[in-house]
């Protein structure tokens, strides 16, 4: 069944515990932190304390992004801080393959995130380093943003290649476009706006589970 992962960017920042809890009772699968140091992305987010709070408050596994240029000067602090998994961008400025294997050898899952416009084939000899791939559906920094189906065929062709770790994609998915998305074989869905907003979140989780797994 497909991961349903709600960013907490689209939580209310006054009361991120409170949403946390009213994601895990909605049957959510992984938390989504997306840490942002305002120079890979024009945005700034979250920090190792708050994910070592998150830990403390929710049982279900942290999957954190980091948008920063260098994400190796913070890896370490996220992983003591209880990431479960660790995903970096393969634009940043690390030592990609070396960050990749460090976090793995940490005992933490490995996660390599791609722009939109950087294709695979760039990535091709990185993607064994990795547990999961993060094909991002919008330019990072900002939630609330329009989906970018380009990216869909993307998701597709790692799908067919036989890749076994997680295929997910962040960024402007809604119910209405979750579908086309695990039909080409996306298996964990990030979604901020589109459900940390819903009326009623339980249910909105139940339809996003249904519609990720074909019914
Ligand atoms: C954007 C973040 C996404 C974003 C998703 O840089 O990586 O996780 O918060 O938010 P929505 O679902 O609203 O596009
Ligand atoms: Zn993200």
């Amino acid at each position: 069944m497909i991961k349903i992962a709600p960013s907490i960017l689209a939580a209310d920042p006054l009361n991120l515990e409170r949403d946390v809890r009213a994601a895990e009772a909605a049957g959510v699968d992984w938390i989504h932190v997306d840490v942002m140091d305002a120079h890979f992305v024009p945005n700034l987010a979250f920090t190792p304390d708050a994910v070592k709070r998150l830990k403390e408050v929710t049982a279900l596994p942290l999957d954190v992004h980091l948008m920063m240029d260098h994400p190796e000067t913070l890896a370490d602090a996220f992983l003591d801080a209880g990431a479960s998994c660790l995903t970096i961008h393969a634009e940043s400025d690390a030592d990609v393959p070396e960050l990749l294997r460090h976090i793995r050898e940490r005992g933490c899952m490995a996660g390599l995130a791609v722009k939109p416009r950087t294709v695979l084939d760039e990535v091709r000899d990185l993607i064994d380093l990795t547990d999961l791939m993060l094909l991002m559906t919008v330019e990072p920094g900002f939630g609330g943003q329009k989906l970018d189906e380009r990216v869909i065929e993307k998701i597709r062709s790692l799908s067919e290649s036989g890749y076994t770790g997680w295929i997910e994609a962040d960024g402007g998915i809604k119910e209405d476009n979750l579908r086309r998305l695990a039909e080409n074989g996306l298996t964990v869905a990030v979604l901020g706006t589109g459900l940390l907003r819903a009326e009623d979140m339980k249910a909105a989780v139940e339809r996003l589970h249904r519609i990720g797994s074909g019914e």
